[in-house]
């Protein structure tokens, strides 16, 4: 039997309509219009893509959005200089820098994401919300590991007392995720490229996330039958050929249900991305 394909396009559609209806519901009550800045430093065609995106998705659901393009010769005195003002800036509730940065100030990147007022960071990446995340105490989640569990939840898939591998000890995705397993009460397990015997460890798994950045890395034989494999890797094999880190036609033969790629989690991010924003333009007015 081959497995359920969680679809990312489904899950994004129902996170937008929720942040289109907080957005609307803002509005009405506080007269505020949630709003975006994105700062994108340099001309990484990737990145402009995903900044592209993101603007496209603000405008979709009535969020405010800006879109700051900085020279690649840009220093980090500048950058942070416009940090600061996005900070004191009433109009913007949520601030993205995007990465990477150019290599005169990549070397900077953590003295920059920290400049961001941990209120605004709808990245998730100050060390203030990594530790409300690690607490349990309400704050502002990674969107990627953040949309692979609400894409658990709303999929229906239990979670609680189950046995989580996570493939990939990134900032980004598998430290947050082990955190938001966790918080859920699953028992989580992280390996890496130092792991002993790594399939012995994934077939313990109920859920299987697998965020390595190495095509086809996951195989059939590395696989629980009827597990929930998530695939969170986006590798291009060729100009115009992505895949993910699981070797998707083998494994939907063994798991339960499973991520495409692409067309599974990568859709997830933006429209969690538009969450947060709403998100944290609700805990300013609160605060
Ligand atoms: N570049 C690729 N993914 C991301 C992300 O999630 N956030 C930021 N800021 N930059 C990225």
């Amino acid at each position: 039997m081959t497995a359920r394909i969680l679809e990312g396009k489904v899950f994004a559609q129902q996170f937008r309509e929720d942040a289109k209806k907080k957005a609307e519901a803002l509005k009405e009550k506080y007269g505020v219009q949630p709003g975006l800045a994105v700062i994108i430093v340099g001309e990484n065609p990737a990145s402009q893509v995903y900044v592209r995106n993101k603007h496209k998705s603000c405008e979709a659901l009535g969020i405010y959005s800006e879109v700051i393009e900085m020279p690649e010769s840009t220093t980090k005195e500048e950058l942070l200089a416009r940090i600061d003002a996005l900070n004191a800036n009433d109009k913007i509730h949520g601030i993205l820098v995007q990465l990477p940065l150019p290599k005169q100030i990549a070397s900077h990147e953590s003295e920059i994401l920290e400049r961001i007022r941990p209120e605004k960071d709808v990245d998730g990446f100050h060390p203030v919300n990594v530790g409300r995340l690690v607490t349990g105490q309400p704050g502002l989640v990674p969107c990627t590991p953040f949309g692979c569990l609400r894409m658990l939840e709303l999929a229906g898939i239990p979670i609680d007392g189950k046995r989580a591998v996570i493939i990939g000890r990134s900032n980004i995705v598998g430290k947050p995720m082990l955190h938001l397993l966790l918080s859920r009460n699953a028992t989580v397990t992280i390996c890496h490229s130092h792991t002993q015997d790594l399939p012995s460890v994934t077939r313990e798994a109920d859920i299987l996330v697998a965020a390595v950045g190495r095509p086809h890395f996951v195989t059939a034989d590395m696989v629980k039958p009827g597990a929930t494999v998530i695939d969170v890797g986006i590798n291009r094999i060729a100009p115009k050929k992505l895949v993910g880190d699981v070797d998707f036609e083998a494994v939907k033969e063994v798991a339960g249900a499973i991520t495409p790629v692409p067309g599974g989690v990568g859709l997830l991010t933006v429209a969690m991305l538009m969450e947060n924003v709403v998100r944290a333009a609700e805990m300013q007015l609160q605060a």
